[in-house]
């Protein structure tokens, strides 16, 4: 129980310093957010989103789950998504993966482990599809991370392809979609360059004709 009494101490200790700072601070944060960000991450404790951006309670709206899926079927993330573009009306999602990440060491290895296999099956679809260029890749640590690459570049890709993002351009939105991979070893961020703002950059297959609202 010690280790849990420490949380309420350093929580006291952190609401008292920035009450400290601006007396106002949790009065003005408790009557609205206005995140411009949307982030879809790794439930990894090393990659806490706020943390490695610089950004502040009410900056960044978060989401985070095992090796950061956003599959077309789950609705947790399906429902983030669509809060964070419609009601709290983000101008960017940042898909973003890490090096090193073990969902994904998971996927690739054949060991069971639980129901994380079935969650981790869509990191295997995106193997499959880059099985050649992953088998030619010798070292690996490097393969691994490759497959880090490759799966934040198709849930890029997955949240594109949903209605809430193709919805929000068909209404002249400005919505860009990014893939970012963090280094564990370094702190860094790296950008993909891998950015999504409209229906003509998705592949034909996967474009919904929305009807505008206004
Ligand atoms: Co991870």
């Amino acid at each position: 129980m010690k280790k849990l009494k420490i949380l309420f101490q350093n929580n006291e200790k952190w609401a008292a310093e920035k009450t400290k700072q601006d007396p106002n601070y949790f009065k003005r944060l408790a009557k609205d957010q206005d995140p411009h960000f949307l982030w879809i991450g790794c439930s990894d404790s090393r990659v806490p989103a706020n943390e490695i951006v610089g950004l502040e309670p009410g900056e960044l709206f978060v989401h985070r789950n095992v090796a950061n899926i956003c599959p077309h079927t789950d609705f947790n993330c399906l429902s983030v998504l669509e809060f964070a573009v419609n009601m709290v009306h983000v101008e960017h999602v940042i898909i973003c993966g890490h090096y090193g990440c073990s969902g994904v060491k998971a996927a690739m290895e054949d060991h069971h482990l639980g129901l994380v296999d079935n969650w981790l099956r869509n990191i295997r679809d995106v193997h499959a599809r880059h099985k050649e260029e992953l088998d030619a890749i010798q070292d690996p640590h490097l393969r691994h991370n490759r497959l880090v690459e490759l799966n934040v570049l198709q849930q890029v890709l997955n949240v594109c392809h949903t209605t809430i993002v193709q919805e929000a351009w068909a209404n002249h939105r400005s919505l860009y979609i990014h893939g970012w991979v963090y280094d564990l070893e370094s702190g860094r961020l790296k950008d993909l360059n891998s950015c999504f703002s409209s229906l003509d950059q998705v592949e034909e297959v996967y474009r919904i004709q929305m009807k505008r609202q206004h």
